[in-house]
């Protein structure tokens, strides 16, 4: 085949192509069967293989998604990404439209009513009718540039259908993950003996976020699209616009309906309040906007949000159902948590079967029996909760719960200190839980990043072959290759994993130990002010306490650990290993006093250092990185494209402005 006919055949093929995800994925109108559709595919994909020249980031063979690992690109948004305020009864919504009629005298509103999508909101940019750039919301002045990920999900389009789109415009919305994608996701990871995800919300924004966009495209996301911004937009109506956009092939949510009358929006709130346990999605609430683009623009925004529209949030829901029975799980310091096993119920979308008990005292409140007729809520947690009992449903001869005494996991009784609501297991060495949930905290993608999940860390546990985290060094790709689901590039990937943790700098692997109390930010101002292992093995209380946020328990608790031989031979071995026990010279060096006692703003995208590196050094030279302007605030390091809300707030309460080349200059680089 020439190439001019290949040319032809690979557009007419992606054309068709994306005509069939748009009815499969839009619509839900299938025009072709399955079987058809992945023949085409392969063609196409043989043709692009064959005739590599007429590559395409917006050909429908790329929605599988690739296998390379990236870190995000951070962008500066082009019009800042605000949020919603939140209104939570008819009165306060009813102050909405009363400031819109104050401000506006005279005008007469349409409301446009529209599903308050409970996921991670998304700007879509399209240059040309396609598809040029996505990002997160990020902090609303730069997003992470996903683009790659978003082009897996198969109802954005890549290349717009239609005509009369601006040759430059955005369009938002909201990546979500249905109920549908997140129970077969998390059925999947329970079977693998992996932890589960808490709610579809995170889920979605955790998959948006992987690096690997094959795997992306494993996640089932969707997305609906509620807001188009750009200079030529074909009309002057919200509601006018997004219908243009459905044209074009966007998914824009059907729910939507346009009032003239505010009795007819609180009808609407009403409806989905009751009916939005039918939707295969989370909504949170409802949004409500004024829809003439003119009267928006008049109305403009506040420091943070939008006076043209605002939000209407439903009150979480609660159903009751039967507590089966109790069942008690050990985390990695050895804390008891109470989990009731349920009737399975319906609530808010998702199946419920499990639900938190919080801990012996709260059982005891609420005089908690097996049996009983149990309340219960979801929160952002993976697990609902127990929030109240209904006394009269209660079955007749149940007995008040007996807590236990003993560890469910190891047999040895539980110990409970003062003040302390939880009980545990005191058996820190030999409790399997515990050494696997430390194992677990050890390998996290904060501490020392090792590729492995949970089940991975059992596997190993149970085959005797990491008893300790110092063991993790001494795997040998041949003793791996003899388990269970490894082969031979898996166990490979794992040893070098591991490997590679031993440049993880010295305040991970602080953290990474899993001292109770020593979190992220108290292991970098423990390696900030003491510098290396030894030294803070050596310090004493009243060292301790003088560093920054290090208070008594945190000082007493880090003592205790360290006079543990146990824990003194696992850190010799670590050591052994060649773990990072000391800042390195780059961070020693690049210390110092400067802004000590300094609490710096910044805010937009600078052109020498990421966002980040900026937040690295003024830790590095003794600030404090805080995220919004208050009178406290000692400096604002401004970007470009920095929100004229933050420039504004910073002169108002006086506080200095620093440019990316004056804040290096303050800190002498
Ligand atoms: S409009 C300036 N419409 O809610 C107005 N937002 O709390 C921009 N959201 O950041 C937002 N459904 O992620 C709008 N129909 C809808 C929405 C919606 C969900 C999210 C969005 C936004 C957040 C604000």
């Amino acid at each position: 085949m020439d190439a001019q006919t290949a040319k032809a055949q690979i557009e007419a093929l992606r054309t068709e192509l994306e005509k069939h995800n748009h009815a499969y994925y839009v619509l839900v109108e299938p025009t072709i069967s399955n079987n058809e559709f992945d023949l085409k595919m392969r063609h196409l994909e043989e043709l692009e293989k064959a005739f590599p020249q007429f590559e395409d980031p917006n050909s429908p063979t790329r929605r599988v998604g690739s296998d390379l690992n990236k870190a995000f690109e951070q962008v500066a948004h082009r019009y800042p990404m605000l949020s919603l305020a939140n209104t939570y009864n008819e009165g306060e919504l009813r102050e909405f439209a009363s400031r819109a009629s104050r401000l506006l005298p005279g005008a007469e509103f349409e409301y446009v009513c529209e599903l308050k999508f409970d996921g991670t909101a998304i700007a879509l940019r399209y240059q040309n009718g396609r598809l040029a750039q996505a990002l997160t919301r990020g902090d609303g002045t730069q997003g992470d540039d996903v683009t790659d990920n978003v082009r897996t999900i198969k109802s954005i389009p890549l290349v717009l259908q239609g005509e009369g789109w601006p040759d430059d415009f955005e369009i938002r919305g909201e990546i979500f993950m249905p109920h549908a994608s997140f129970e077969r996701l998390n059925r999947e990871r329970e079977a693998r003996g992996e932890s589960l995800l808490a709610n579809p919300r995170n889920a979605a924004a955790g998959a948006l976020k992987q690096q690997n966009s094959r795997e992306v495209g494993r996640r089932g996301l969707d997305c609906y699209l509620y807001y188009l911004l750009g200079e030529n937009l074909p009309a002057d109506g919200h509601c006018e616009n997004l219908e243009n956009a459905r044209r074009w092939g966007f998914k824009i949510p059907e729910q939507t309906r346009k009032f003239k009358r505010f009795d007819q929006v609180l009808e609407f709130i009403a409806h989905w309040d009751k009916e939005r346990d039918h939707l295969p999605f989370d909504i949170d609430g409802i949004v409500i906007k004024i829809n003439d683009l003119g009267q928006q623009r008049q109305l403009g925004f506040t420091a943070k949000t939008p006076r043209w529209a605002t939000s209407f949030k439903f009150k979480a829901e609660r159903v009751a159902t039967r507590l089966l029975s109790i069942d008690y799980q050990v985390g990695r310091t050895g804390a008891i948590t109470p989990v009731g096993n349920l009737q399975p119920v319906f609530l808010a979308g998702t199946t419920v079967k499990r639900a938190s008990l919080h801990n012996a005292d709260q059982i005891a409140a609420l005089d908690l029996r097996v049996g009983d007729l149990v309340y219960v809520e979801k929160g952002g947690e993976i697990i609902p909760k127990v929030v109240d009992v209904d006394w009269d449903a209660r079955p007749e001869g149940s007995k008040p719960v007996e807590y236990i005494s003993e560890c469910p996991a190891c047999g040895t009784p539980l110990s409970r200190e003062a003040g302390e609501a939880k009980h545990f297991c005191p058996n820190t060495w030999a409790c399997p839980p515990q050494i696997m949930g430390k194992m677990e905290h050890f390998i996290g993608r904060r501490a020392m990043n090792i590729n492995a999940g949970e089940s991975t860390v059992q596997q190993l546990f149970e085959a005797g072959l990491a008893r300790d985290v110092a063991d993790l060094y001494q795997l040998a790709t041949s003793q791996l290759e003899r388990m269970e689901r490894f082969g031979e590039k898996s166990a490979q990937n794992l040893v070098e994993s591991i490997a590679q943790s031993k440049t993880v700098p010295f305040e991970r692997v602080l953290f990474a130990l899993g001292v109770r109390h020593v979190g992220e930010t108290v292991a970098k101002r423990l390696a900030k002010s003491l510098h290396d292992m030894d030294t803070l093995q050596a310090a004493s209380l009243e060292q301790l306490t003088q560093i920054e946020e290090v208070g008594e328990t945190i000082a007493k608790s880090i003592l205790e650990y360290f006079n543990e031989p146990r824990n003194q031979e696992l850190v010799r071995r670590l050591q052994a290993h060649g773990l990072q026990m000391r800042l390195s010279q780059e961070q020693l060096e690049a210390k110092s006093e400067t802004l000590k006692g300094k609490s710096l703003v910044i805010s937009g995208s600078f052109e020498k250092f990421s966002r980040d590196q900026i937040k690295e050094l003024i830790e590095q030279h003794g600030g404090k990185n805080v995220s919004s302007i208050s009178k406290n605030t000692s400096y604002l390091v401004a970007g470009d494209s920095i929100g004229p809300s933050k420039l504004e707030k910073a002169n108002k309460l006086g506080i200095p402005i620093l440019s990316e080349a004056q804040f290096l200059d303050l800190i002498g680089q």
